[in-house]
C-alpha cells in the first residue's frame, strides 16, 4: 500500500509518499519562510498564490525522489483542513485532479490528525495514547483512541503556544519564523532575570493560556525601551524567561493530563508530543522528564516532521485508507475542523 498525502494548509507546500511499512519513500517540503519574513507572520493571500505556484513541481518532486507513479498508488490523501483557506483549496483541488485523473481513492486529512499519528510512523507507539498537540494554529491536549476517535482533554482559551513564539520574536525582533529564532537567543539567555507570570498554572485542569503571558513580555520590553533600545543580551534573556515560562507552564498542564488519561485508559503508555512547537528541545527535554517520572513512554516525531510536512498527511490518509475511510470528490475544504468531531 502507498499513499501520496499534500499538505499546503499553512506556510507550508509539502508532498510526500509512504507506504505500510511506515517507510518514508519520499519527502519535499517547500517553506515559503522568504515571502512571508518582510510581513513578520504569514499572509494567508500570499500563501495561497505560493502554494499554487509550487504545488505541481512539488508533487512531480516528490513522485521522482521515490521512483513510483501515480499507477504505483493505492491512494491519494491531502489536508482538507483546518488551516488557511486558500492554501488548503489548492491542496484539495490538486489532490482531487490526481484522484480523478488516475482513479484512485481520494482521502481527506484533518491536518491535525496527520500530527496526531506522525508519531506511529516515526515511534512504535499503540493506541490510546496521550498527545499534546501543540502548534502555530492549535495547543490541545487529548487522548486519542484510534484514527477519527479523540477526546479533549482541553485546550487554549485564547492565543496558541506557536502564536505566542511568534509574538514574542516579532516583538523582540528575532527574527522569522518566531519558534526556532527564540529557541536560538535563549540559548544565549539568563532565564531568572524577569518575572513573567505562568499562566493557569496549578489549576485542575487542562487548559491553557498565552495571551497574559505575551503581554507581560511585552510591557518588561516597553520599560527596558525607556531607558535604551534592547541589547542584544535584553533580547536573549527575553527569550530564555519567555521559553522558561512557557515550558513551565505546558509540562504543569500535561501532567493535569496524564492523571485523567491515566485514570481513563489505564492500559495506555504513551505520552506523544507533536506539532511545530514540539520542535523546541528545552520543551521535549521537560516533557521526556516528565513522562519518565509518570512511567509513561515519551514519543515525539524527529524535527524536522514535528512542522508542517507532507509525510505527516500521506501516514494519516495511510491509516484512515486501510480502516477503509476514504471520500468522494464532492469533499470540501475547512478552515475550521476540530478533532474530536472529526467523522461529523
Ligand atoms: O505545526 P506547524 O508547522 O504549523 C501549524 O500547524 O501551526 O507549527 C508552526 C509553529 C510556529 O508558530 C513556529 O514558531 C513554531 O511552530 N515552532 C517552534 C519551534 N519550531 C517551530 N516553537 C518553538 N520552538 C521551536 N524550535
Ligand atoms: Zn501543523
Amino acid at each position: 500500500m502507498i499513499v501520496l498525502g499534500i499538505e499546503s494548509s499553512c506556510d507550508e507546500t509539502a508532498c510526500a509518499l509512504v507506504n505500510e511499512k511506515r517507510e518514508i519513500l519520499s519527502s519535499v517540503v517547500w517553506s515559503q519562510y522568504e515571502e512571508h519574513r518582510r510581513f513578520g507572520g504569514v499572509v494567508p493571500e500570499i500563501a495561497a498564490r505560493a502554494h499554487l505556484d509550487r504545488v505541481d513541481e512539488i508533487v512531480t518532486e516528490a513522485l521522482n525522489q521515490s521512483g513510483k507513479k501515480f499507477s504505483d498508488l493505492s491512494a491519494v490523501a491531502v489536508a482538507a483542513g483546518p488551516g488557511l483557506i486558500g492554501g488548503v483549496i489548492v491542496g484539495v483541488m490538486t489532490a482531487k485532479a490526481i484522484a480523478y485523473a488516475h482513479h484512485l481513492p481520494f482521502v481527506a486529512v484533518n491536518h491535525l490528525e496527520g500530527h496526531a499519528l506522525m508519531a506511529r510512523l516515526s515511534n512504535d507507539v499503540e493506541f490510546p495514547y496521550l498527545l499534546l498537540l501543540i502548534s502555530g494554529g492549535h495547543c490541545q491536549i487529548l487522548a486519542v483512541e484510534a484514527p477519527g476517535k479523540y477526546k479533549r482533554f482541553g485546550g487554549t482559551i485564547d492565543d496558541s503556544a506557536g502564536e505566542a513564539f511568534d509574538k514574542v520574536a516579532k516583538m523582540l525582533q528575532v527574527g522569522y519564523p518566531g519558534g526556532p529564532n527564540i529557541e536560538r537567543a535563549a540559548k544565549m539567555g539568563d532565564s531568572t532575570r524577569f518575572d513573567l507570570p505562568h499562566p493557569m498554572k496549578g489549576r485542575p485542569d487542562c487548559d491553557f493560556s498565552f495571551s497574559g503571558l505575551k503581554t507581560a513580555v511585552r510591557y518588561q520590553i516597553e520599560a527596558l525601551e525607556k531607558t535604551a533600545p534592547l541589547s542584544e543580551q535584553d533580547k536573549a534573556d527575553m527569550s530564555a524567561c519567555f521559553q522558561a515560562a512557557v515550558v513551565d507552564t505546558v509540562v504543569d498542564r500535561v501532567k493535569h493530563g496524564i492523571a485523567l488519561f491515566k485514570k481513563q485508559y489505564p492500559q495506555g503508555k504513551h505520552l506523544v508530543v507533536s506539532g511545530g512547537v514540539a520542535a523546541n528541545t528545552a520543551l521535549r527535554g521537560a516533557l521526556m522528564k516528565l513522562a519518565e517520572k509518570e512511567k509513561l513512554i515519551f514519543a515525539a516525531p524527529p524535527l524536522k516532521f514535528c512542522t508542517d510536512n507532507g509525510v505527516m498527511i500521506a501516514w494519516a490518509g495511510l491509516e484512515r485508507f486501510r480502516l477503509g475511510k476514504k471520500n468522494g470528490l464532492d469533499v470540501r475544504p475547512r478552515p475550521r475542523w476540530p478533532l474530536d468531531k472529526m467523522d461529523e
